[in-house]
């Protein structure tokens, strides 16, 4: 006979969140379970009970997927956006309901990952797991050695000291007056890159994330998405 799991896992892996989240999702009464709106942790469910979220009967029936855009600037990375934003998932039509796992600003462009796989996102969102994000940054000004050092260290950007930074000088243009940078960091704290530039006086002019991991966007024209390979999804 199928074992009874607890609801916030078969919501997880019916791709509506992570686990924790599910959780709050439950406390927020918005979850039914066979018609019966459910208040409190501790209902357990099989694939016979009919659970609803949000007015949809939600199933594990919808298979696991991995989507990774090269999202342009412009686009919000949230799904229901308060100000009716173009959103990325204006860009990626699917039937299943995807989320971004994290975030990108309306003006970074690059690498964001889409999945239904509720448990992915928490994985690859928790600071603990410190995956490697790339970003290519474009900032006004001549950046000097001690600048770079700097910003390896790690720099305080307002609620929040930054850890140490792997930070490469691409380009210099001294008749445009602009440098170009390549920073990794494994933090995703609001704004992060735009916030450590400005910490040294920088200004950003422009700002794409490069690669999450070794997941690289340079094959994908930017606005363009693919599916990711089973080995893709196992590095994570
Ligand atoms: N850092 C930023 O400043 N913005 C992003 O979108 C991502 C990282």
């Amino acid at each position: 006979m199928e074992e009874k799991e607890r609801l916030q896992k078969f919501m997880a892996e019916c791709g509506i969140a992570s686990r924790r989240k599910c959780e709050e999702i439950i406390l927020q009464k918005k979850v039914k379970v066979n018609g019966q709106v459910i208040t409190e942790l501790g209902v357990k469910v099989d694939n016979n009970d009919v659970v609803e979220y949000d007015g949809k009967i939600i199933s594990k029936e919808n298979e696991k997927v991995y989507i990774l855009l090269n999202k342009p600037i412009g686009y919000v990375t949230t799904v229901d956006d308060q100000f009716s934003r173009d959103t990325v998932l204006d860009l990626v039509k699917v039937n299943e309901r995807i989320v971004p796992v994290g975030r990108l600003d309306m003006y970074t462009s690059g690498a964001i990952i889409l999945t239904n796989d509720g448990d992915f996102v928490y994985k690859v969102t928790h600071p603990k797991h410190e995956i490697e994000k790339t970003y290519n940054v474009t900032i006004k000004g001549i950046i000097t050695k001690e600048e770079v050092e700097t910003l390896s260290n790690g720099v305080d950007i307002g609620d929040y000291i930054t850890k140490k930074a792997k930070v490469k000088i691409l380009k210099i243009d001294k008749e445009k007056n602009i440098s170009r940078l390549e920073i990794v960091i494994h933090e995703g704290k609001n704004r992060q890159v735009r916030r450590m530039c400005e910490a040294i006086g920088k200004k950003v002019l422009a700002l794409h994330r490069s690669k999450i991991g070794n997941l690289s966007v340079k094959d994908l024209k930017i606005g363009e998405w693919r599916y990711l390979r089973n080995n893709e999804i196992k590095f994570f």
